[in-house]
């Protein structure tokens, strides 16, 4: 992105802030649809919301022709706001409430299910309203995806699916083509996230697709799509990572072994996030002090751990770069460290910048995804507003948050007033 025009946008909007590259998320999620539809044209790409929820963002992806992979009530909420139909969004989550899944049948949604107990909810509640639904299960492949560990979400140990293993998905398979009220339409996985080897990829692939023909020939059932999630990583700090065309390489490879087999060809169903719009975002903020201790030295900005928690939470990398700072010398290694109250609140270790002053302003690049969409108001400090860039032309989507919106929900008691 353009300094200058980032420069301005700190100086109209304040810091911190998110600003988004229009052009950049339309040309990710264009690269990752063409990667795979050019090679298989029975792919379809729906983007997972949980990256970033910002509404003109998901209306710029309905634009472009996604589907919607959606998490949670206020996730579904938005994807129909946004335009998306009931049809294009599949709705996954381990722990649905009675009121998700009324919300889901009333939507028709696609509902992916997590486990037996809530296949039996699900029916119950479809049964008392006369209504039905269709339906995928999320299975367990037990594939290590070699990536950081909160993220590995299809491996033995994990809470997510029903495991592969043991015949568990099969028996859930057979147990649910008895019911009257939903309709089976495929199978999904979600190994994991970040990452950039193809290997766990097509490994899972292998022995989804090694599932689905058992269910084919043992319960003549035929899945009209099979979902591999999203996970593709991207290059944070020169990862050797792989490109999406990569993946629907290798994968693509593994579908046409199968159906040379079988004679069968599913859709194929990819849920990216990071991918689409990882690189198109930088949180932008404003130094207010730099601090030589006899150990280190700090430059303390006005965001934190509450408005990018990556680093924190998985020990991220974000590249850093102090857009006031070029044509400066005396390079230094600073520690960016955030506003927040504990001393884990590190947004970039040991980093090489220009000679930085209070005032300047730092880019923390590759923050499109999982960014404002993790941040909180720990330590009373509002949300920060984002803000879509489209050329030269940069446009509020989401506004700042005050002071006065952390009171809001709030009630005192009477007797305490
Ligand atoms: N589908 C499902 C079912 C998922 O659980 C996820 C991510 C995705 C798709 C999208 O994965 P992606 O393409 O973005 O890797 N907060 C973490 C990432 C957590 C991802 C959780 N699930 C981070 O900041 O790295």
């Amino acid at each position: 992105m353009n300094h200058s025009i980032l420069l301005k946008v700190a100086g109209k909007y304040g810091t911190p802030v998110y600003v988004y590259d229009e052009d950049r998320i339309r040309k990710n999620f264009r690269d990752f649809l063409l990667a795979f539809r050019s090679r298989y044209p029975k792919s379809k790409v729906f983007y997972a919301l949980k990256a970033n929820t910002s509404l003109a963002i998901l209306n710029v992806l309905k634009e472009e022709g996604s589907k919607a992979d959606v998490v949670s009530a206020g996730e579904l909420k938005a994807a129909l706001k946004a335009g998306f139909e009931g049809e294009e969004i599949i709705y996954t989550n381990n722990a649905k409430t009675r009121e998700d899944i009324m919300l889901a049948i009333d939507s028709n949604v696609l509902l992916n299910i997590d486990s037996m107990d809530e296949l039996n909810r699900v029916h119950d509640i479809l049964k008392s309203r006369n209504k039905s639904i269709r339906i995928s299960f999320r299975v367990n492949p037990c594939i290590d995806p070699k990536t950081h560990p909160k993220i590995s979400t299809g491996i033995r140990e994990s809470k997510f699916g029903i495991h592969i293993e043991e015949d568990l998905a099969f028996k859930a398979y057979r147990f649910a083509r008895e019911l009257d009220n939903v309709e089976i339409k495929g199978v999904h996985m979600h190994i994991g996230s970040q990452i950039t080897d193809k290997k766990p990829f097509i490994e899972a692939l292998d022995k989804l697709m090694a599932f689905v023909k058992k269910l084919r020939e043992k319960l003549d059932l035929e899945l009209d799509f099979v979902d591999v999630g999203g996970g593709l990583g991207i290059d944070y700090n020169s990862d050797d990572t792989i490109s999406p065309d990569e993946l629907a390489e290798s994968l693509v490879q593994v579908l046409d072994r199968w159906s040379k087999r079988t004679g069968y060809e599913p859709e194929l169903w990819l849920e990216p996030g990071r991918y689409v719009v990882g690189n198109a975002g930088v949180l932008l903020c404003e130094v207010q002090s730099v601090k030589e201790t006899p150990y280190k030295q700090f430059i303390n900005v006005d965001c934190g751990f509450n408005t990018l928690l990556r680093p924190a939470m998985y020990d991220s990398f974000h590249r850093i770069e102090n857009l006031s700072g070029k044509g400066r010398g005396g390079n230094k290694t600073y520690d960016v460290v955030g506003n927040i109250c504990e001393s884990g609140d590190v947004l970039g270790k040991e980093r090489n910048l220009p000679e930085t002053k209070a005032g300047d302003i730092l880019a923390i690049h590759d923050t499109g995804a999982y960014g404002f969409s993790m941040s909180s108001q720990y330590n009373s400090r509002p949300r920060p507003p984002e803000v879509l860039l489209w050329g030269d032309s940069a446009e509020l989507i989401r506004e700042r948050e005050e002071i006065k919106d952390l009171f809001r929900n709030q009630r005192i008691p009477e007797d305490l007033i």
